[in-house]
């Protein structure tokens, strides 16, 4: 039997909720200037906010924020900075506050990534996706926390679900983000009194992105994917649906927490039965095993 060609949809975050959701506020992304980031700020300007975008490519960081303004009819404002310079992340937020006067969304999404064994990877390479991705966070919380108590805003920080089992390969990534899941959680816990929030968005593999351009084998992002729950790979806007989400008030008991954006993936195991066949047409599995179906 044909696997199923059924997958969830993938609608607008605008036909869901209000365009004036976030009017007023203002959101400060690290790693805005491109993929998954980028599509997290673009929705929160479609709903209202401003944004400032944080990277170290300044030409990019420009081009984003003009396409992110032409396209919303809000203000986006490039700032460069490397997350591992916390005089930079100063200089970044301080464009901020002098630009848009507050700030009230963080989002800690900068990240370095490559392919190698543990056997392969230097100490020095290692140490480099650790200070981008959980040391670069730290700073980023260290460097907003005074404004974001402030307007009692709200943290999200971009992790991964690679750290959940042992993929091989990404043993300085899954290091380096099981820490920013560490992080927000004491974050959450320390700062729920002031009355700030900090949740983690795990994307699973997101198609068309740098990310999944570097490490997945050629040919393999295709839109249709049977092969998880959902049917289908996750798209960028499935991250950003996600954020509007979890920064509105409609998550507003929602602190501390781990949302994986995979299509349920995460949760599938399948050594034995082919899927999605074996749930979808049970009766074309009766060769292979002995149930009651
Ligand atoms: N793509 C996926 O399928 C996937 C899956 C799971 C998790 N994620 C996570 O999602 C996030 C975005 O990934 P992506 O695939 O969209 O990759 P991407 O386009 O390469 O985004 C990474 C961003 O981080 C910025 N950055 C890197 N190092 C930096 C530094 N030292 N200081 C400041 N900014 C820095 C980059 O800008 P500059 O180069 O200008 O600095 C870039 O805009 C990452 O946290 C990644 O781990 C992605």
């Amino acid at each position: 039997m044909a696997p199923s060609a059924y997958s969830q949809p993938l609608v607008d975050s605008t036909a869901i909720f209000k365009p004036d959701l976030f009017k007023g506020k203002v959101l400060f992304c690290t790693g805005g200037g491109s993929g998954i980031c980028r599509a997290m700020t673009a929705a929160m300007m479609r709903h209202g906010a401003d944004a400032v975008i944080v990277g170290r490519k300044l030409d990019r960081l420009s081009q984003t924020a003009k396409e992110l303004s032409e396209a919303t009819g809000r203000t986006c404002v490039p700032a460069q900075a490397d997350v591992r310079q916390p005089h930079t992340l100063k200089d970044a937020v301080a464009t901020a506050t002098d630009k848009f006067g507050r700030i009230d969304f963080v989002i800690c999404g900068a990240a370095g990534n490559f392919l190698a064994p543990i056997s392969g990877v230097s100490e020095n390479a290692f140490r480099t996706v650790v200070e981008i991705d959980t040391i670069g966070t730290y700073n980023t919380i260290k460097a907003t926390l005074p404004h974001i108590r402030a307007s009692k805003g709200s943290y999200i920080h971009v992790s991964a679900t690679l750290h959940y089992r042992g993929t091989p390969y990404q043993a300085h990534v899954s290091a380096a983000k099981a820490g920013v899941d560490a992080l927000s959680a004491v974050l959450a816990v320390e700062e729920g009194p002031h009355g700030v929030r900090s949740n983690v968005i795990s994307p699973g593999p997101i198609s068309g992105t740098e990310g999944m351009e570097r490490l997945s084998p050629k040919g393999s992002q295709t839109g249709h994917f049977p092969g998880t729950p959902a049917g289908r790979m996750g798209d960028v806007e499935d991250v950003a649906n996600a954020t509007v989400f979890l920064f509105s008030d409609a998550a507003a008991f929602i602190t501390g927490q781990v949302l994986p954006v995979d299509g349920g993936t995460e949760h599938l195991r399948t050594q034995f039965l082919p899927y999605p066949q074996a749930v979808l047409d049970p009766a074309s599995v009766r060769s292979l095993i002995s149930a009651k179906l």
